[in-house]
Parts: structure tokens; sequence; C-alpha cells
């Protein structure tokens, strides 16, 4: 079985992204008309079969998620296409977005189908506005052949995609935040409950899914062969993008059989490190992300070895740093990232991140006590368990998983 394999992007390379015709030509839309021949609970099924976990960090059972979403009764009901995309090191969703934007629509439009929704909206992150132009063709295109719009195919499947453009706030990826910013409020995020599928986007029954999650669905439904779930194995069915970057040969977009080796990911599809240094720590799904050194590198990619070894999937990113950036500087890098993100609603998240950031800056002057220290992972664990959202909850994943893996640095005197 190859490293990389094409599922989810198997239309990459071979159709036109701004031509309907050219997407029709290879396929496109065959998924759609299957879809609104179907039952929206055999669709969900399908998906849940398949085992299909959400892309964007959390991966949630996401035919469940539609089953619920379905669930559901309410005249007006909506989806949301999560595309802020915001997670360091990630840019897998731009990938599908560049290569194939129909793909996304016809997707999106199968959910709306799914889940009795009218409305989809696409939230895209302010850094890819060069995507807009793409995206709003792909709309007006499936519009004009009848794919997306009023009596959809004549089957009096009506559902419309909107798009919108975040204004480049991190935290505006979680869902609530997202939110609050399509509403023209600032973007911060609210307590659950009410869910989202209860109470979304203008209060309306909403369901929200990331871009790749999204861009699975209409080749799972014209899937006979079962290829997607040849691969892989329990949990961990089908095949993932992962975005490598950091310090590799070949950083880029993969899509990989879940269950390759973390080893093959960075020495066989990016060509190891280069410049003959060694590998320091490896960062797995962005910021939010709990770290590893070599120890991980024979683990296979899926959900449960992950989290066996200590880390998660997240956001689907690998950043490889290597022996010329310290632990120290990476953890202190990266807690300027939370610092700035911070939407700052809530003490723990607001106050909690200046403290670290303060702590590891007296760190780096070799000024830090051992009581600092043990301040440092007080406030730490204090922010994962009473945050308000998911950025406070998590910002803390690299430092604490690095007093795991390196305590030497956090013992006064140890090197970084
Ligand atoms: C601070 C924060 C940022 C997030 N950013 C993103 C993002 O950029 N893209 C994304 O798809 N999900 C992001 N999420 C996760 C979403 O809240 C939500 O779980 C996801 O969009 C659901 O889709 P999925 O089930 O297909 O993964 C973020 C969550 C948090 C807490
Ligand atoms: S945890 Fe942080 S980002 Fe989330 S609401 Fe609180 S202050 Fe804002």
């Amino acid at each position: 079985m190859g490293y990389d394999v094409k599922f989810i992007t198997k239309n990459f390379g071979k159709y036109d992204p701004m031509s309907i015709d050219s997407y029709l030509s290879i396929g496109g839309f065959a998924a759609l008309k299957r879809a609104m021949a179907m039952d929206g609970e055999d669709i969900a099924s399908l998906i849940a079969e398949a085992k299909v976990k959400g892309r964007g960090g959390a991966a949630y059972d996401m035919g469940r998620k539609w089953s619920q979403s379905r669930a559901v009764k309410a005249p007006h009901k909506l989806v949301i296409c999560n595309a802020d995309e915001g997670e360091t090191c990630t840019f897998k969703d731009r990938e599908l977005i560049k290569n194939d934007p129909f793909n996304l629509i016809e997707a999106i439009t199968i959910c709306g189908y799914t889940v009795n929704a009218q409305d989809g909206y696409i939230y895209l992150r302010e850094e890819y506005r060069h995507l807009r132009p793409l995206l709003l063709n792909a709309i007006k295109q499936a519009e004009e052949h009848n794919l997306l719009g009023y009596n959809i195919q004549n089957t009096g499947f009506n559902f419309h995609i909107h798009l919108y453009s975040g204004a480049g706030a991190y935290v505006c990826g979680e869902g609530t935040a997202l939110i609050r910013s399509i509403e023209g409020k600032a973007g911060r995020p609210r307590k659950k409950p009410p869910f989202m599928k209860v109470s979304g986007l203008f209060a309306l029954p909403t369901c929200v899914n990331n871009v790749e999650s999204f861009s699975i669905v209409p080749h799972l439904l014209m899937d006979e062969a079962r290829e997607y779930v040849s691969y892989g194995s329990g949990e961990s069915l089908g095949t993932k993008l992962v975005s490598l970057g950091g310090n590799v040969r070949r950083p880029g977009v993969y899509e990989i059989p879940f269950g390759t080796t973390v080893r093959d990911i960075i020495y066989e599809l990016g060509q190891g490190i280069p410049g003959g240094q060694s590998l320091r720590l490896i960062q797995f799904g962005g910021a939010s992300g709990k770290i590893s050194d070599g120890r991980i590198l024979d683990t296979p990619y899926t959900y449960d070895d992950l989290k066996a070894a200590g880390v998660t999937v997240g956001s689907g990113s690998i950043l490889v740093i290597d022996n010329r950036t310290s632990v120290l500087d990476f953890l202190r890098m990266t807690q300027d990232f939370f610092s700035e993100e911070s939407c700052g609603q809530c003490t723990p998240c607001r106050e909690g991140n200046l403290h670290i950031k303060l702590i590891l800056e007296k760190m780096a002057r070799g000024e830090a006590t051992q009581a600092d220290i043990r301040d440092m992972k007080k406030i730490a664990t204090i922010m994962s368990i009473s945050s308000l959202c998911g950025l406070g909850e998590s910002a803390q994943n690299a430092l604490l998983s690095a007093m795991k893996i390196f305590p030497k640095i956090f013992e006064i005197g140890g090197a970084a």
C-alpha cells in the first residue's frame, strides 16, 4: 500500500476548477443526484459506517452529527462549512478548495439535503480571500445548472450557499465564535448548551463541518468498490490529509491511509530533515496540539495509536522542528500566538496565557525559579479545565506535553 493515496484528492488536476462543464465531464454532481434519490438517514448511516470523524480538530463522529442534525425538526435549518483553517501549519483545506471547489459545493448541498437545511454558509479565513472568486464562480455555475438554488433537478429541494470571510481571528474557527462573526458581532465563543444543532447561526439549527470532512462525502457516496474502508483499521478507517511542514525537505499536503507510520510521513513523504540536522520535536494538530520527540516515529498515524502515544490528530498538521530551535523557544513562540489570539473574555485564558508567557520569558533570561515552574504548571492545568472554550482548554497542550517529554528543561539549571 502506498503512502500517498488519492481518494479525497482524486479529482485534483483532473478538471478545471473554474468550469462546471469540466467537473461534470469527470462525473461531478453524480453523488448529489444519487444522494437526492436516497433517504437522508441512509446517507448519515453510510458516513457513520465508514467511521468518518470530523477533520476540523475535535474528531466528532460525522455520521452521528448529520443524523442528530436531521432529527431536529424546524422549518429553517442551516449548514456551515468551516473553512477558517486557523491552526498553525495546517493548509489542507486550502488545497481542497483550490483544486476541487465543485466537490465542496456538491458536498455541502448533500449535507443540506441530508439534514433538511435550506441554506449553507462557507466561512472562509481572511487569508484565503484569493480563493473567493473560485468559490463564488462554483456557486454561480452550480446555480445556473440547477444543481444549487430553487427546486434542484426538479426534486423540490431548495438549497442556497453563501460565502462569508473572516477578519483574521484564530478563535473564529471555533463554531460559536464563527457564527457570531457571520452575524456581524464580535467573534467571541459562547457557552454550550444550547448546542449548534439546536440553536446556531441566527438562532437556527445548524450543522457545522470542516472542509475536509465535507469533501469526503461525494467520493464516499460513489465508492461502490468500498475503497475508502479498505484503508486503515479499527476506529481509523479510510484516508486522511496531513499538512506536513517545518524542517522537512518536502513540506506539503499528503493524503495518507490511516496507519501510515509517523516515520514514513516525515522521512518518506517529507524526505526527512534537511542540512544534516537532527529531530528536536514534532507537534501534531496545530498550535493547540501536543508535542513529542523521536520516540513517536514508529507510531501508526491513527486516532488510537496517537492518543496512546500522548498526542492527537487534531487539525491534521505535523510540524517538524529540528535541533536548531530549542524547546523553550518553540514554547515561547506558541505562547506568543495564544497570548495574541485569546479573545480575553474569560479569566483563566486571558490571565493564564499572559502569566505563562511571562514565566517562559523569565526562563529564557535564566531568572525563573522552581516555584515559577510549579506555578506555570498549575496555571496551565487550571486553564485546561476551566476555560470557556477550546482555545483556553488546549492552549497549554504544547507546554504540558513538553513537561512530560522534556522534563529536564523544567528543572532549573537544566539544558534547553
Ligand atoms: C479555538 C478553536 C479554533 C478552531 N478552528 C477551526 C478551524 O479553523 N477549522 C475547523 O474546521 N474547525 C475549527 N475548530 C473546530 C470547530 O469548533 C468545530 O469542531 C469543527 O468545525 C466541526 O467540524 P468537524 O466535525 O467536521 O471537524 C476550532 C475549534 C476551536 C476551539
Ligand atoms: S477560553 Fe480564551 S478564547 Fe475562549 S472564550 Fe475564554 S478568553 Fe476567549
